[in-house]
């Protein structure tokens, strides 16, 4: 299985990435837990070095950027995990990139189109917040400098578009899940979405 999180800066997607592949592998099944954009390509470092220095140019070369690290890192990492038997817990993937590089200026049907060959997860989440408060105090507790995206108008754009997200995605299996809820039930919650528990 193709497992999908996606939300806001601060949302608490990464915590619960990693809980979640905790949980699949006490339950005995294999998971690998990845994100993006990832570190182990040239278009994920290139990525990654722009976002730290605040200034990530043009945004259609920067959309294509993220294309390709998203090529490579299905190519390189998600598919093969896939083909050894172990289910992926993804931190981002082509939902961000309508999202983010959609608010950076490129038009939603240049996104669509280079995503559009892509796998589809088996599912995908979006963690929503109550408020943009929640996002920046979460954020306050992270070590290191804010990045470039991390701006309160930002954020509250970024919200209302993953609220609209699943109306670019008809038929993929997009949920939200309540990101002021405690991590142990949310991950009952994705559980149970996924048949691994009665409800
Ligand atoms: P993030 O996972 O939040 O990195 P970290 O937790 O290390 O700060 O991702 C970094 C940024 O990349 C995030 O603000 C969203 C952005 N992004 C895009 O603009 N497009 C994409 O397709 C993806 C996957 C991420």
């Amino acid at each position: 299985m193709f497992l999908v999180l996606e939300g806001p800066d601060g949302s608490g997607k990464t915590t619960l990435c990693a809980a979640l592949t905790e949980r699949l592998k006490a339950r005995g099944i294999p998971a690998l837990s990845t994100y993006e954009p990832t570190r182990e390509n040239p278009y994920g470092r290139e990525i990654r070095r722009l976002l730290q220095e605040k200034q990530v140019g043009d945004p259609v070369r920067f959309c294509d950027l993220m294309t390709e690290d998203r090529r490579r890192h299905l190519a390189d990492t998600i598919f093969p995990a896939l083909a050894s038997g172990s289910w992926v817990v993804c931190d981002r993937y082509k939902y961000s990139a309508l999202v983010y590089q959609s608010l950076q200026g490129v038009p939603a049907a240049y996104v669509a189109e280079s995503n559009q060959s892509f796998r589809v997860p088996d599912a995908a989440w979006i963690l929503r917040p109550r408020s943009v408060d929640t996002l920046f105090s979460r954020m306050g507790g992270r070590s290191g400098q804010a990045e470039y995206f991390e701006k309160r108008d930002f954020l509250e754009r970024t919200m209302d578009l993953y609220a609209r997200l699943p109306a670019f995605f008809p038929g993929e299996n997009l949920r939200f899940l309540d990101a002021e809820r405690p991590v142990s039930a949310l991950l009952d919650e994705m559980e149970e979405s996924l048949g691994l528990r009665d409800s």
